[in-house]
C-alpha cells in the first residue's frame, strides 16, 4: 500500500491518496491524433500517489517502482534524465503553475502495477495521477477535461512524446464496467456498458515497444501528408483524416503512393469500425463487435504496419480458443499487448491456452491479465 510506503519514507501518514488507472483500447487505434473515434476502457491496474504539503517550495518524490528518490524546486523545474520517472510529475507541476495555479511544496510517494512500456498507458496513469494529486491536495477545483489536456501537455511538451489524447482521457474519465466512446475532435464522450458475462483479457507479448516512438512520428507525418493529397484531389477542405470517407480515398487513389494510401485507409476504415462497434456493443451484439476487432487488427497489421510477429501470434492463438469474440493488438504497436473479448466462463482456460501456445510457438512467456473495466482517476476521487 502506498500509504505505508509514504509513512516509511517520510515518517508520518499522507494527507491525500489518489489513484489513476492504465487502459486498454477495445477499438479505434491510431485514430485519436487524426481527430477520430476511440473506444478504450480503464483497467484495474493503477498508479497511486500519496502525499502531504510542505511549508517550502520543494517537492520530494519517492518512486516505489524504482526504489529511488529525487527532489526539485517548484520555482526552477527542469527535465531530469537521470530520474526520468520524475519527469511526468515535473511537467505537470510546471504547466499547472504556468497556467496560474499556485502550488506548494510536497512530499510524495507513488507507484503501481501498470506494466511499463507494454502499451497499457502507464505514462498516462502517472501524468493523470500527478494532476489529480495536486488537484486534491490543494483543492484546485480543476475541470476534468482541463486535467486531461494538461496531463497530455506534460507528455507532449515536457517529456517530448507526441501522443494523442486517448490515454489521458480514459485514465481520468473511465467508468467501472464501461468502455468510453470518445470523439477526439470535440471531446464529447459517453460511457458504454460492458456485458457482465464477458471479460477483457489482455495478453502481454513481453516485447517492449521498440521503435514505437520513431515509427509513431512517421505515422503522424504520413497522415498529414495523406490529408494534403486528399484535399488537393477532392477539392474539399479536409482538415484531418476524420473528414475523409472511403469514397474520397478511392477518388484520391491515383494521386498518392500505395503506402500513403494504405495508411489513410487504415484510419478512415478504423473510424467507421468504431462507430459500428459502439452501436453493436450498445445492442449487446458481441459477435459483430468481435469481427470488428479482428478487422481492426488486420488493418493495423497490413495497412498501418504497426503490429509485430509476437502480436500476430497472440492474436492467431486467441482466435482458436473457445469463447473468444475478437482479438487484436492494442495501443501504439511494435510490441506491447493484445486485447481479447472472451466469455467470462472461458477466460481462465483462454489465458492458460494462449500462454502455453505462445511459449511453444515462440519460446516466449506472455503475461495474461483478466481485467475489469474501472473508474478513472477523477471518477473515483
Ligand atoms: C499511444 C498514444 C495514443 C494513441 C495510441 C494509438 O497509446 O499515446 O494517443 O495514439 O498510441 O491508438
Amino acid at each position: 500500500m502506498i500509504e505505508e510506503v509514504f509513512q516509511q519514507i517520510f515518517g508520518s501518514p499522507p494527507e491525500v491518496v489518489v489513484r489513476a488507472p492504465g487502459r486498454v483500447n477495445l477499438i479505434g487505434e491510431h485514430t485519436d491524433y487524426n481527430d477520430g473515434f476511440v473506444l478504450p476502457a480503464a483497467i484495474d491496474r493503477e498508479i497511486t500517489y500519496a502525499g502531504r504539503r510542505r511549508a517550502d517550495r520543494r517537492v520530494r518524490v519517492y518512486s516505489d517502482d524504482f526504489k529511488a528518490s529525487v527532489d526539485f524546486d517548484l520555482d526552477d523545474i527542469q527535465k531530469d534524465s537521470e530520474h526520468a520517472w520524475s519527469n511526468f510529475l515535473r511537467g505537470v507541476s510546471k504547466f499547472l503553475q504556468a497556467d496560474g495555479h499556485r502550488l506548494t511544496g510536497a512530499d510524495i510517494a507513488f507507484g503501481g502495477d501498470v506494466p511499463r512500456e507494454a502499451g497499457l498507458s502507464s505514462s498516462a496513469a502517472v501524468e493523470v495521477g500527478a494532476t489529480a494529486f495536486w488537484n486534491k491536495l490543494l483543492s484546485l477545483g480543476l475541470d476534468p477535461v482541463y486535467v486531461v489536456k494538461l496531463s497530455r501537455r506534460a507528455e507532449n511538451e515536457f517529456v517530448g512524446v507526441p501522443c494523442g489524447i486517448m490515454d489521458q482521457f480514459i485514465s481520468a474519465l473511465g467508468r467501472r464496467d464501461h468502455a468510453l466512446f470518445l470523439d477526439c475532435r470535440d471531446l464529447t464522450y459517453r460511457h458504454v456498458p460492458l456485458r457482465a458475462d464477458v471479460k477483457i483479457v489482455v495478453c502481454n507479448s513481453g516485447v517492449k515497444r521498440a521503435l514505437a516512438q520513431s515509427e509513431y512520428e512517421v505515422r503522424l507525418k504520413q497522415c498529414r501528408e495523406a490529408v494534403a493529397k486528399i484535399a488537393a484531389a477532392t477539392g474539399r477542405a479536409v482538415k484531418s483524416l476524420r473528414d475523409v470517407q472511403l469514397s474520397d480515398l478511392e477518388a484520391a487513389e491515383g494521386t498518392m503512393d500505395n503506402l500513403l494510401w494504405r495508411r489513410a485507409h487504415h484510419v478512415v476504415s478504423e473510424n467507421q469500425r468504431v462507430l459500428e462497434a459502439v452501436k453493436v456493443l450498445e445492442s449487446g451484439h458481441l459477435e459483430r463487435f468481435g469481427e470488428l476487432m479482428n478487422q481492426s487488427h488486420e488493418s493495423l497489421r497490413d495497412d498501418y504496419e504497426v503490429s509485430s510477429k509476437e502480436l500476430d501470434q497472440l492474436v492467431e492463438l486467441a482466435r482458436r480458443q473457445p469463447g473468444v469474440f475478437g482479438a487484436r493488438m492494442t495501443g501504439a504497436g511494435f510490441g506491447g499487448c493484445t486485447v481479447n473479448l472472451v466469455r467470462a466462463d472461458a477466460a481462465e482456460s483462454f489465458a492458460q491456452a494462449v500462454a502455453l501456445g505462445y511459449e511453444k510457438a515462440l519460446g516466449l512467456k506472455a503475461e495474461i491479465y483478466v481485467c475489469r473495466a474501472s473508474d478513472g482517476a477523477l471518477v473515483s476521487a
